[in-house]
């Protein structure tokens, strides 16, 4: 298929484009779209068709739900069950916003929209250009991230256009994501709130609201068969680079200086070593690739720039990747839960 590519400039996309990609999800087929967090693969929420098509664009196992996003409250009732009070405490806080809450679904929710669970995910996008195709869709509109599976999240059209140019109708350019990553997910179908992926709004944060929340022990460690993820999205080897990937931790000294040599060793056996790293960490190392995350410490400058940094690694031929780690706290945890992800959980501690 042809894929039509479409600029939306943030506020300002026109009316007739508009129309033409609400027509097209109406129609049951795929409108990839920018949000503050990551791009989704958009498809009418509530045709199974549609959500079909997305697993096959993507190359997605169908047993992982996809997040459904409405552009109004009153569009959560029809999705759920009941809607517990948390929910209405946590949306009233946080949406329009990077926060998706899961909650026991509604029958018009079809199976194969949530991977066959009796629950659904929801989540009501800030991203202009979301709410208003949303809005123009006249529908709640299911979308995964506009990847094919196992690669980074996309967080700007190129790098859609890279994964999914004439697998889907439409993809809307509306620029790079403000966030980077992914939506925070909460479930509130069990006693107390419980944090299933972390993201822009942090654990601390919810706990500051909530009184109380647990956090899925799948979002620190590898899963297993004794750890399985809530998520299910969370089981899967996700966001890995074509080259295997280590985090090394410790003092910054340290770190630069195991680094460097790893990279002086690498380049003694004819490989090319990429290191994803600060600013602060990039002066300290010699090495043939380095990506610039941000200012030491900057949470919010890694989370922006990780996805871009493990595809540019791919791009550029990396044989071996090194990162720096961010301490687990505020933003940092979900930095740190997609790099741990990236790397297979391979940790060098100096
Ligand atoms: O920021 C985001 O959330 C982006 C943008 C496009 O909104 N979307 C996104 O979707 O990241 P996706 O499909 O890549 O990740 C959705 C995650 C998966 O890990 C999935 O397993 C989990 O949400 N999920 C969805 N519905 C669920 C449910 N009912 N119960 C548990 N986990 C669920
Ligand atoms: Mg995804």
């Amino acid at each position: 298929m042809v894929t039509k590519i479409i600029h939306a400039d943030r506020e300002t996309i026109t009316p007739d484009d508009l129309a033409e990609a609400g027509e097209i999800i109406r129609g049951g087929g795929l409108v990839a779209f920018p949000t503050e967090t990551v791009y989704g693969l958009g498809g009418n929420a509530l045709d199974p068709d549609a959500s079909a098509r997305i697993y096959a664009a993507k190359g997605r196992p169908s047993d992982n739900p996809l997040i459904v996003h409405i552009a109004d409250m009153s569009e959560l009732a029809p999705l759920a069950n009941e809607i517990p009070p948390m929910a209405k405490s946590l949306a009233g806080r946080w949406w329009p916003g990077p926060m998706t809450l899961i909650m026991k679904k509604s029958p018009a929710v079809p199976r194969a929209t949530t991977g066959g669970l009796e629950t659904v995910a929801v989540r009501m996008p800030s991203h202009p250009v979301a709410a208003a195709l949303i809005r123009a869709a006249g529908v709640p509109i299911a979308a995964p991230s506009a990847n094919l599976s196992g690669r980074p999240s996309p967080t700007s059209a190129s790098h859609v256009i890279e994964d999914l140019d004439g697998r889907v109708d439409m993809i809307i350019d509306g620029g790079n994501s403000d966030i980077g990553l992914e939506s925070t997910i909460i479930d509130l179908t069990g006693e107390e709130p419980e944090l299933l992926r972390p993201g822009f709004v942090t654990i601390e944060e919810i706990r500051a609201l909530t009184g109380s929340a647990g956090v899925d022990p799948a979002v620190f460690a590898p899963p297993s068969e004794d750890l399985r993820p809530k998520a299910p999205g969370m089981k899967y080897r996700h966001y890995a680079p074509k080259a295997p990937l280590t985090i090394v931790e410790g003092e910054a000294e340290a770190v630069a200086a195991r680094i460097g040599g790893l990279c002086r060793e690498a380049a003694a056996s004819g490989k090319r070593c990429g290191v994803i790293c600060s600013r602060q960490m990039a002066g300290r190392i010699d090495a043939p690739l380095i990506r610039i995350l941000g200012e030491e410490g900057s949470a919010d400058d890694a989370a922006r720039s990780l996805f871009a940094a493990l595809r540019e690694m791919d791009e550029k031929e990396a044989d071996l990747i090194y990162a720096e780690s961010l301490p687990d706290e505020g933003l940092g945890m979900a930095v740190m839960n997609r790099l741990r992800k990236a790397a297979g959980y391979n940790i060098i501690r100096v």
